[in-house]
């Protein structure tokens, strides 16, 4: 069976996270990766992540700081890029021109502007993107997914997405904080956006009220992580980061459609509270989906249909077959490795692109359309008006994005 040589770009903490997910991947009948080499600016970063790797393999990847010297030494066919959003466009476009297939995670980009970059030089260089959006590759939401295109809760026309989350606490990595290497807004946003994009189609508009609530963060206390990189990091941590991306929003989207969801995304302020909800004229279904959560069906009269129920009632309801193979019963509740077993369907999914010809869920166009739809957020309440997403992937509406390219020297 033929596989795909891929390194990977970035070892922090999500980066290390793929390399348990990878290896999630090499203990199935499935796996055609195998991994070439690590790569980050910090030596330091790439050998401890090599270090995971020859605990779980019993093998040590050698290490590189510089793409270009990677790509002449190892014989790849692909990168899988981990490093923070506001490389991910050097990265991407780096590696295309170098003749590489690319899997990047999201958010894809910092603006749109980035984003178009990567698309047009994966076009100009024939090579593939696959933006690693995890939450749609749960089973809870697959099964949402189908129970709306089964019409189980009739017509959607209504939807409420509310994540807020109360604090002044770093989140994860001080640059979560910093407007132009991704905010809150878009660095968790973009979940969202796509959740969102995936269950009720496309966006038409979104208006919306953006703020930063918070412009002084504060190391939390402590951590309680099973991974050493984030606590070395959380040891390293200033006492407090100034914070300059907006952490908090409240919109309403117009869908294609004709629905309206009801946006409330924080990670700020004095109290926490979270609900989602997907209604229509035939019922509701609690939750879009999620890695490790679950939904459940809504009636009218007051009655719900959990998970399990609902996997047992539509016995047509069928998931990929490696996420059978992870997920047999077709819930992920409880699953200490559900996490790194999205990671694989990631991986899968790019080498059977690659090999085989397999479309690409989240591509390139995709991964820019989930960016849009997150800055648009930030963009409505500067030009204090509803933006369409036409105007925002057509970049006619850029106030915002602009400061964003013009601090890392990027010109359009
Ligand atoms: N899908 C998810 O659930 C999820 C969860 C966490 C993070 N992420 C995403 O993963 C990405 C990385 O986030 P993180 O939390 O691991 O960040 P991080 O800061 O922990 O790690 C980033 C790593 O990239 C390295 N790096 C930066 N620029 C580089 C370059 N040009 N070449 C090589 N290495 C470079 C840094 O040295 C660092 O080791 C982000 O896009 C983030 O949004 C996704």
């Amino acid at each position: 069976m033929s596989k795909i040589r891929i390194a990977l770009v970035g070892c922090g903490g999500m980066g290390t996270r793929h390399l348990y997910g990878l290896n999630e991947l090499m203990k199935t009948p499935f796996c055609r990766v195998e991994l070439g080499a690590l790569c980050d600016i910090s030596r330091e970063n790439a050998e401890r992540a090599a270090g995971v790797v020859e605990e779980l393999t019993g093998k040590r990847p050698s290490v590189y700081t510089d793409l270009e010297e990677m790509a002449r030494d190892q014989d790849l066919q692909a990168i899988d890029v981990v490093t923070d959003p506001s490389f991910h466009h050097d990265v991407v476009c780096q590696a295309v021109e170098l003749g590489l297939h690319v899997m990047v995670e999201k958010p894809f980009g910092v603006s749109v502007g980035t984003c178009r970059m990567m698309v047009d030089a994966a076009e100009k260089h024939d090579r593939l993107i696959s933006v690693a959006e995890n939450y749609r590759r749960d089973p809870s939401a697959r099964l949402a997914r189908y129970l709306i295109d089964q019409g189980v809760i009739g017509t959607p026309y209504g939807a409420a997405l509310h994540s807020v989350r109360a604090g002044r606490g770093i989140f994860i990595t001080p640059w979560r904080h910093l407007k132009e290497r991704a905010g809150p807004l878009l660095d968790m946003g973009v979940h969202y956006t796509d959740l969102i994009r995936y269950q009720l189609g496309e966006v038409r508009e979104v208006y919306s009220d953006a703020r930063l609530i918070e412009p002084e963060r504060v190391k939390p206390e402590s951590l309680n992580s099973p991974y050493e990189f984030y606590r070395i990091r959380h040891d390293a941590m200033d006492p407090t980061v100034p914070a300059t991306a907006e952490d908090s929003s409240s919109a309403i989207f117009r869908m294609e459609s004709g629905a309206s969801l009801n946006w409330m995304v924080q990670m700020a302020g004095p109290v926490s509270f979270g609900r989602q909800l997907i209604w229509g004229d035939g019922g509701a279904i609690e939750g879009f989906g999620n890695r490790g959560g679950r939904i459940r069906l809504l009636h009218q009269d007051g009655t719900t249909v959990e998970q399990e129920d609902l996997i047992a009632e539509h016995t047509d309801f069928e998931i990929e077959p490696l996420a059978n193979h992870f997920f047999p019963t077709k819930v992920t509740v409880g699953d200490d490795a559900v996490d790194w077993k999205i990671i694989a369907l990631e991986y899968h999914e790019l080498s059977e692109a690659i090999l085989d010809g397999r479309k690409l869920e989240v591509d390139g166009d995709e991964g820019t359309r989930d960016v849009a739809v997150a800055h648009a957020l930030c963009e409505s309440a500067v030009a204090g008006r509803a933006v369409t997403l036409e105007e925002m992937m057509g970049m006619e509406v850029y106030e915002y994005q602009r400061d964003i390219d013009q601090a890392l020297n990027i010109e359009h």
